[in-house]
């Protein structure tokens, strides 16, 4: 088997009294599109977090292409986007994409024609001269998701990357997230829209703390004989089972 590109184990992490993560278990393997859903508040932006060294977690291990972060060396390999945007807002789209840019270490050679691809692929292209405060919270989105694509990053970690996309902008940046993983690119991406779980290659569902259900969208189907992730997330929400079963 191929090293795993995520590896969390036994991991405890607690907010004062309220458990979050309790024994929780979590791999990524190379060139995969892995979707985290669970409900509101059920921990996957904490996941992340604990990934990328933003958190800390009180037990158990955290590890990012074998490495714990954070790791200065591996945040030029990792693209992140965060659930709430960090943008510059006195600077244009263009302003912020080329000081990500620099922050990240592209090399300058390359800087605008990557700012023109990653601008191209959130339609973004018409607006980058825009000062970013006058955005409306979709462009913002868009604008976090383009910066989380400088770099060309072997990891991409996007939390709830497409709220306020419109559906057919959704459609296309689930082509180049699927472009991107046929370049080997591996992919961790947290949803609620429980159609975007049917493009992964992997969906993994935390409740209660615990990674419940972790595989193949169809493979799930076949399992709980439900013909939509939708339904199997809710009926594993309403079981809640003590054990994860990987398939
Ligand atoms: N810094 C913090 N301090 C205290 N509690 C926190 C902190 N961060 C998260 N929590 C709590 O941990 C739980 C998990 O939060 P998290 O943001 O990881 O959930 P989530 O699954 O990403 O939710 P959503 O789908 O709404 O984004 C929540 O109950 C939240 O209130
Ligand atoms: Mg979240």
């Amino acid at each position: 088997m191929k090293a795993s590109v995520v590896s969390m184990k036994n991991v405890l992490k607690k907010f004062g009294d309220q458990v979050v993560l309790d024994d929780f278990d979590f791999e990524i393997q190379p060139g995969k599109i892995v979707g985290l859903i669970g409900p509101s508040g059920s921990g996957k932006s904490t996941v992340i977090h604990i990934l990328l060294g933003m958190e800390s977690a009180q037990a158990g291990e955290a590890f990012v292409f074998g490495q714990s972060m954070p790791d200065r060396k591996l945040l030029s390999r990792i693209g992140y986007m965060a659930q709430t945007d960090a943008l510059y807002e006195r600077l244009t789209g263009r302003e912020n994409l080329q000081f990500f840019a620099e922050m990240k270490g592209v090399d300058p050679a390359l800087v605008s024609e990557q700012i023109e691809h990653v601008s191209a692929v959130v339609e973004l292209v018409d607006e980058l001269d825009k000062k970013t405060s006058g955005y409306s919270g979709g462009m913002k989105r868009r604008l976090s998701l383009a910066i989380s694509l400088l770099g060309n990053g072997d990891l991409l970690i996007l939390d709830e990357p497409t709220v306020g996309v419109d559906p057919a902008l959704r459609q296309s940046i689930w082509r180049e997230l699927h472009r991107l993983r046929d370049q080997g690119k591996t992919i961790l991406v947290t949803t609620h829209v429980m159609d975007e779980a049917e493009l992964v290659d992997d969906v993994a569902m935390l409740i209660a703390g615990k990674l419940r259900e972790y595989g193949q969208p169809d493979q799930l189907k076949k399992k709980y004989h439900e013909s939509t992730i939708e339904n199997i997330f809710l009926k594993v929400e309403s079981q809640n089972e003590t054990n994860v079963s990987h398939i």
